[in-house]
C-alpha cells in the first residue's frame, strides 16, 4: 500500500513538472505568435471556412485564393467576408481586422473639388440653365429665396442614356459653386458594406454637412430606389433599409442648407415614387443625347487642343448622329491615336473616319454581348 501511495505521489510530482513545462511552452509559443504578428502582415479577405479542418480560404489583395492555416483561437471568431491579417511567409491567419467602419465613409466614396467649367459642357443649354437656377443660385444667394419666400429644391434628378453628360453636369455645378463633390454609386453602397449600407448613407450626409457647401451625387440611383414588388431576400431588405435611410437624410435637412443632392439614372421609368415626392428629388431634368448643334459643340470641346488638318465637319456630323457625348469624346481620342500610330502629329479627316468606324464597331459588339 505504502509503495503504491509513494508511486502515485511521485507520478503526481512528475505530472506537475510536465504541467509546468507545458505552461512554459505555451507561453513561449504565445510570444512566438506575437512575433509573427509584429511582422508586416497582409490584409486578406476570408472566403470560406473549414471549421473541422481548422483551415480557411483567403483571398489575397492580388486576387489569388489560398487554403491556409489559422490560429486555433481565431477559428470561432471569424466569418466569411471578414478582413484578416495573414503572416507573409506561411500565409497563416494570425489576427482579425475590425470591419471597416462606416465613419470612414471617405475611403469608400469619391470626394473632390471638380474643375469642370460650364463651357466644357456641349449642348444641354436648358439643362445648364435649370441647374443654375435650382442648385447654383440657392447655394450662392440664399437670401433672395428668403426675401421672395420660396423654397428651392433639395434634390434634383438627372435622367437620360449613358454618356449623355449627367456626371459632367453635376461636376460642373459643383465647380461653379465651389462645392465639395461627393460621388456615390448607389449599387456599391450595399456591395461594399454588406449590412451597413444604411449606416454608410448616414455618414455620407454627415460628411456632406461638415464639408458644405457640398453636392452629394448619387449615380445609378435606380439600384437603390427601384419599385420592388416584394422584398423577399435579405439582400433586398438591406437595399430597402438603405433607401429609407437616404429618404430620411434628405428629409432631415432644410431647403436652404448648403447641401444639395443630385441623383442620376438611365432608368427613370422604374423609380420608386417615394423618391420623387415634394421636398425630395422634386425636379426631374432630362439629359438626352445631343442634337446636331450639340454634337458640333461637344466635338469642338474635345478637339480644341488637338492639332487637326482641314476636316469636312458635315461629313463627320452625318456619321456621328445618335452618338453620346462620351462616344464623341472617344472618337477624338481614337483619331489622335491613329495619327500617333503612323508617327504623325497632325490628325486628319481619315483618322476621324477610322475612329468613328472603330467606335461604332465597339458599340455593336457591346450590343451583341448584351442581347446575345
Ligand atoms: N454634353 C457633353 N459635353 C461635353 N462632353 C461630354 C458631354 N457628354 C458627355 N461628355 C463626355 O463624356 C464623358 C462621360 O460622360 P458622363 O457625364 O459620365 O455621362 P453620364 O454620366 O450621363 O453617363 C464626360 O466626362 C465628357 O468627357
Ligand atoms: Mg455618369
Amino acid at each position: 500500500m505504502e509503495t503504491k501511495v509513494h508511486k502515485v505521489a511521485s507520478e503526481d510530482f512528475s505530472l506537475d513538472i510536465d504541467n509546468d513545462m507545458l505552461k512554459a511552452t505555451v507561453s513561449y509559443l504565445r510570444k512566438e505568435i506575437d512575433k509573427f504578428k509584429s511582422r508586416p502582415l497582409i490584409v486578406c479577405e476570408v472566403r470560406k471556412l473549414y471549421k473541422d479542418k481548422k483551415k480557411v480560404v483567403i483571398r489575397l489583395p492580388n486576387g489569388n485564393l489560398f487554403f491556409v492555416n489559422i490560429l486555433d483561437e481565431l477559428m470561432d471568431k471569424i466569418k466569411i467576408n471578414d478582413l484578416v491579417m495573414v503572416e507573409q511567409r506561411s500565409l497563416t491567419v494570425v489576427d482579425r481586422l475590425d470591419k471597416p467602419n462606416s465613419d470612414d465613409a471617405e475611403q469608400f466614396i469619391n470626394i473632390e473639388k471638380p474643375n469642370i467649367a460650364w463651357n466644357d459642357v456641349g449642348g444641354l443649354r436648358d439643362q445648364i440653365m435649370e441647374l443654375k437656377e435650382v442648385i447654383e443660385l440657392p447655394l450662392k444667394n440664399p437670401d433672395i429665396f428668403k426675401k421672395v419666400g420660396i423654397k428651392p429644391s433639395k434634390g434634383i434628378l438627372l435622367y437620360g442614356p449613358p454618356g449623355s453628360g449627367k456626371t459632367l453636369l453635376a461636376k460642373a455645378v459643383a465647380a461653379s459653386t465651389n462645392a465639395t463633390f461627393i460621388e456615390v454609386i448607389a449599387s456599391e453602397l450595399n456591395q461594399k458594406f454588406i449590412g451597413e449600407g444604411a449606416k454608410l448613407v448616414k455618414s455620407i450626409f454627415k460628411l456632406a454637412r461638415e464639408r458644405s457647401p457640398s453636392i452629394v451625387f448619387i449615380d445609378e440611383i435606380d439600384a437603390l430606389a427601384s419599385e420592388r414588388l416584394d422584398v423577399g431576400t435579405s439582400g433586398e431588405r438591406e437595399v430597402e433599409r438603405t433607401f429609407i435611410q437616404l429618404l430620411s437624410e434628405i428629409d432631415g435637412f432644410e431647403h436652404l442648407d448648403n447641401v444639395k443632392v443630385i441623383g442620376a439614372t438611365n432608368r427613370a421609368d422604374v423609380l420608386d415614387q417615394a423618391l420623387l415626392r415634394p421636398g425630395r428629388f422634386d425636379r426631374l431634368i432630362e439629359v438626352p443625347l445631343p442634337d446636331e448643334e450639340g454634337i458640333k459643340e461637344i466635338f469642338k470641346i474635345h478637339t480644341r487642343d488637338m492639332n487637326i488638318e482641314k476636316i469636312d465637319f458635315d461629313i463627320l456630323l452625318k456619321q456621328m448622329k445618335e452618338m453620346s457625348g462620351a462616344e464623341i469624346r472617344a472618337i477624338a481620342t481614337e483619331a489622335g491615336y491613329f495619327a500617333i500610330r503612323e508617327n504623325r502629329t497632325k490628325v486628319t479627316m481619315n483618322d476621324f473616319l477610322d475612329a468613328i468606324k472603330k467606335i461604332k464597331e465597339e458599340e455593336e459588339k457591346d450590343h451583341m454581348n448584351m442581347f446575345g
